[in-house]
């Protein structure tokens, strides 16, 4: 059976970092970054980990809130989606995540968009 994308990934360990990339990619975008600024970034980076972690087929380790109450109220708009998912990009590239790999994490990004933008 083919491996999930949370083992392809390289499992827990290596979603951690990924995640951890992730956010500080974010805290230094001049695009995104004043976003996080009140923010608890370990705890942020913990939530970021558990959501990919169970997102693409590991253990149900996600206890956060759902992605539309997540960001509600931040009017978020199409050119700061497209920003971060930029910034998970490089961290994957970071990562050695391959190109197959990277293709489904961004369609799984895309697909959420509607639950993120202009909330
Ligand atoms: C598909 C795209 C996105 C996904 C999957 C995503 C996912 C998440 C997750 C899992 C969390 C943690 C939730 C928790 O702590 O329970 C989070 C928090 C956050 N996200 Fe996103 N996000 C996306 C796009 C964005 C964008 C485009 C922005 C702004 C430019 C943004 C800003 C934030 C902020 C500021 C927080 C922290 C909220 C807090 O202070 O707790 N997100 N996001």
């Amino acid at each position: 059976m083919e491996q999930s994308l949370y083992e392809r990934l390289g499992g827990s360990e290596k979603i951690i970092q990924i995640a951890n990339d992730v956010v500080d990619n974010h805290v230094a975008n001049p695009r995104i970054g004043k976003r996080f600024a009140n923010t608890d970034l370990p705890a942020t980076k913990k939530a970021a980990a558990e959501f990919i972690i169970t997102g693409t087929g590991g253990p149900e380790v996600y206890t956060g809130k759902d992605m539309r109450a997540t960001h509600a109220g931040m009017n978020i708009n199409e050119a700061e989606l497209l920003s971060a998912m930029s910034d998970v990009m490089d961290a994957l590239d970071k990562n050695g995540v391959d190109q197959r790999e990277k293709e489904e994490v961004l369609f799984i990004l895309f697909s959420m968009k509607d639950e993120i933008l202009f909330g």
